[in-house]
């Protein structure tokens, strides 16, 4: 009986140890080395193709990244995890692939769009749309 006890509350310990690790770890969004680098194919100058970004963003992502991407969009409050800030230089020096790995795969409380916004070149033209909000 007592070794029981102690095998869970080493369970326990482990799991609270994991958690905590978990959580200060948090911020740092790996992204893998071949998304990094990968090359933007759209064109970011091309009327309409800002169009559809710019909808596409309004439909997507305003609701929890705000109209101006600064993370104040209504559903911003019920998120956990920073939404970052689309116009700061911190945000901006990431690169066009970092920043499409990021909306494709999502991660906790972000939404992946891999399906929902299934094209790849959609997905660049969000990201081109993201450039816009720099200030
Ligand atoms: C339901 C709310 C929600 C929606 C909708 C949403 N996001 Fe997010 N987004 C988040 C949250 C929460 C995070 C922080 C995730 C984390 O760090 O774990 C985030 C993080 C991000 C990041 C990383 C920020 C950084 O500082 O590097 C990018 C880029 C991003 N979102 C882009 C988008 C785009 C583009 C869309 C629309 C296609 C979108 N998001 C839609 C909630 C949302």
């Amino acid at each position: 009986m007592k070794k029981i006890k102690i095998v869970l509350q080493l369970l326990g310990l482990a799991i609270f140890t994991l958690y905590s690790f978990n959580a200060v770890t948090q911020d740092e969004w790996v992204v893998p080395e071949e998304y990094k680098t990968m090359k933007n194919p759209t064109n970011a100058n091309d009327g309409e193709n800002k169009a559809i970004g710019k909808s596409l963003y309004n439909k997507h992502c305003k609701s929890c990244h705000g109209k101006e991407g600064f993370g104040d969009g209504p559903k911003a409050d019920e998120q956990e995890g920073d939404l970052g800030d689309f116009s700061s230089a911190e945000f901006q020096v990431q690169t066009d692939g970092e920043l499409f790995y990021k909306v494709t795969k999502g991660r906790d409380d972000m939404p992946k769009f891999e399906k929902k916004v299934s094209s790849d070149e959609d997905r660049w033209l969000i990201v081109n749309y993201m450039r816009t909000l720099e200030e």
